[in-house]
């Protein structure tokens, strides 16, 4: 040990200082933004969680672009805050919020109905509400909480929806997965017990759904002018992580080189939903507004037909 900071210490600590601040500069120049400046007059956009996060963002671009944009809350008040702040931010009025609760198939179901009833038309579909959590419990439904909500749910709202979506083409499904469903495996055992696994683990293995779902659901809709993507938006300072330990949140958000912003996060999101040319990716999973590396497993076919149909009846679609 120094007793006082000898030279080479001083050295090596400026050395790291100096490289952090150079990888963050790199990687800020690497981050890619969305300049399509499409009109989306007369076009509807559902955004899953649209009151805060990625979503928010996603929303207010989107509702910027002139589309009728419908925010698909489960805390009512927070969409409404939402809705406010977008129509100042942006100075467009076409923006409504609606209740859903995406880890309840009722209230997926309750919404599908009164859009339908309400809505004559729907452009583009964004699954961008999401969990992670430690909370192993079972939902109304006997389903595991995280896999509910990050899949279950925006399984069965896009199912519900897909006539409407094919009434309207081109349309567009967007779902937010994660760098995460590399580490992710479709357990078809778990559905539902209570978390067997860590949290960040059973994250894993939704966001793998997400992209197993996009894989099959872009197959399925191929000849009907419905595309669909799924999405890594980087990681990102939302409230996503507000069950982690404070510190290693505190790190995570704050010193982690990686770190984006919610508005750099959303860009791949938003470029999914309005950028031309892009259709013959549909099916493919993004990142940083290109197709991005994905899984072998998130393009598994056989596991992707078994997920929809185990999908199908657990949610008693079929
Ligand atoms: N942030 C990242 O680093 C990151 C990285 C990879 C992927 N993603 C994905 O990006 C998506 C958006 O995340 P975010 O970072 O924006 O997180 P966030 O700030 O926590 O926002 C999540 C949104 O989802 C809503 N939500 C959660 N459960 C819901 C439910 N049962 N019904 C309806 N809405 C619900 C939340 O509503 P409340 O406000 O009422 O809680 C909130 O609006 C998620 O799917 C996440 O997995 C994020």
């Amino acid at each position: 040990m120094c007793d006082t900071m000898c030279p080479v210490c001083l050295f090596v600590i400026g050395f790291l200082i100096v490289g952090y601040l150079l990888l963050c500069v790199y990687l800020k120049s690497t981050r890619r933004y969305c300049r399509s400046e499409v009109d989306l007059t007369g076009k509807t956009v559902i955004v899953t969680g649209g009151n805060t996060g990625l979503g928010y963002i996603t929303a207010r671009e989107l509702a910027s672009r002139n589309a009728r944009v419908i925010l698909a809350c489960r805390n009512a008040e927070k969409a409404e805050t939402a809705v406010e702040k977008i129509i100042s931010e942006t100075g467009k009025k076409n923006i409504v919020s609606k209740k859903l609760d995406v880890s309840s198939l009722k209230s997926v179901r309750e919404f599908a109905e009164q859009f339908l009833k309400e809505e004559s038309r729907l452009d583009i579909l964004i699954n961008n509400a999401g969990i992670i959590t430690n909370d192993s419990k079972l939902t109304e439904d006997g389903l595991q909480v995280t896999y509910a909500t990050n899949h279950f749910g925006p399984f069965l709202l896009t199912n519900l929806l897909l006539e409407r979506l094919k009434a309207s083409t081109p349309s567009r499904v967007v779902t937010l997965s994660s760098y995460g469903h590399h580490f992710g495996k479709i357990h078809f055992e778990n559905f539902k017990i209570p978390m067997l696994f860590e949290g960040s683990e059973t994250y894993g293995s939704t966001k793998l759904a997400n992209v197993l779902f996009t894989f099959e659901l872009a197959k399925r809709v191929k000849e009907e002018g419905v595309t669909a993507y799924s999405v890594h938006p980087g990681l990102c300072k939302s409230n996503l992580f507000d069950s982690f330990h404070p510190i290693l949140q505190w790190i995570l958000l704050n010193l982690n080189p990686f770190t984006k912003s919610i508005e750099e996060g959303a860009q791949t999101t938003i470029y999914c939903a309005i950028e031309k040319g892009i259709e013959e990716h549909s099916g493919k999973y993004f990142d940083n507004l290109q197709v991005g590396c994905a899984n072998a497993k998130g393009y598994d076919a056989g596991v992707a037909k078994k997920l929809w149909e185990v999908s199908e009846s657990l949610t008693k679609l079929a």
